[in-house]
């Protein structure tokens, strides 16, 4: 899956005013979910938006509830988007009604139908990475795990990289903590960016795809020129080394 570098987390808009105005600034990457209850606002922000459907990687998640009934429970998250297709159908959590053979066949077979480009992961640990590997016999076109300066999971990292899938950041924003941490806000003031482009490019540094959320247009353009930021492997390194505890999203 070709993957753009960053693209746009949608936890949390109501408004569609924010999704046109980031695909109109370049995001090509849309990620929503069943429990975000916002597919049909997503659905809206890309129809009001002037780009070409194809142009776009639209993302969304089959929540735990559902996870034994795939088929209609995405055809319902398609109406809400109003889209004839996602490219992105995640698993959100391997948890709840997830069944690794039922649950991933079921998605397989979707596929195959043509209302879901590629199936991806959520939330996945290497005993669920492998399980799904095992059952489907490749590995997930995606993980989206929760990822940023202050909670480092490398071994999914090292996962991805091995079976070479992209490895998607949830989160990237510390949840709008950047700021707060010492190292990130050092790295920024080195570069005169900012700490959120600072905890970005330190993930792109490492061939991650963040996903931050942002409702301004401020906070949307100047996400999107961290693609523009080139830090040294000494800043790399630097935040490598922040102590990593704070999960956001446990189990
Ligand atoms: N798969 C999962 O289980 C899972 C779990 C959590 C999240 N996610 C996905 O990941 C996305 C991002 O994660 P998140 O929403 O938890 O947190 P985040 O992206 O780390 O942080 C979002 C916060 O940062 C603020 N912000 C954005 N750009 C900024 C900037 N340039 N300067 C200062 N503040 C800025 C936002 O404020 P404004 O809104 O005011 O701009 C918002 O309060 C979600 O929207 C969702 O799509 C997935």
């Amino acid at each position: 899956m070709d993957l753009p570098q960053i693209g746009l987390g949608t936890m949390g808009l109501d408004d569609p005013e924010p999704i046109e105005t980031a695909i109109e600034r370049g995001y090509r990457h849309l990620d929503t979910a069943q429990i975000y209850d916002n597919e049909a606002v997503v659905g809206e922000g890309i129809a009001r938006a002037a780009v070409d459907r194809n142009d776009l990687v639209v993302a969304t998640k089959l929540w735990i509830d559902q996870l034994d009934r795939v088929c209609e429970s995405t055809i319902e998250s398609l109406e809400r988007l109003d889209l004839d297709r996602v490219d992105l159908l995640y698993v959100h959590r391997p948890t709840g009604a997830y069944d690794p053979e039922r649950t991933l066949t079921a998605l397989a077979d979707l596929r195959a139908t043509g209302l879901v480009d590629a199936v991806a992961v959520s939330n996945f640990e290497l005993d669920n990475l492998e399980r799904f590997i095992d059952v489907l016999g490749e590995p997930p076109a995606a993980n989206q795990i929760e990822y940023h300066p202050l909670f480092q999971p490398t071994p999914a990292l090292d996962h991805a990289r091995k079976h070479d899938y992209p490895l998607v950041a949830y989160s990237p924003l510390s949840g709008g903590r950047a700021g707060d941490i010492d190292s990130v806000v050092e790295v920024a003031t080195r570069h005169g960016i900012t700490p959120e482009q600072a905890s970005l490019a330190w993930l792109l540094a490492k061939g991650i795809r963040p996903i931050p959320k942002a409702s301004s247009r401020r906070h949307l353009e100047s996400n999107l020129a961290a693609l523009d930021v080139a830090l040294d492997p000494a800043d790399v390194t630097l935040i490598d080394e922040i102590e990593q505890t704070r999960e956001l999203f446990p189990d």
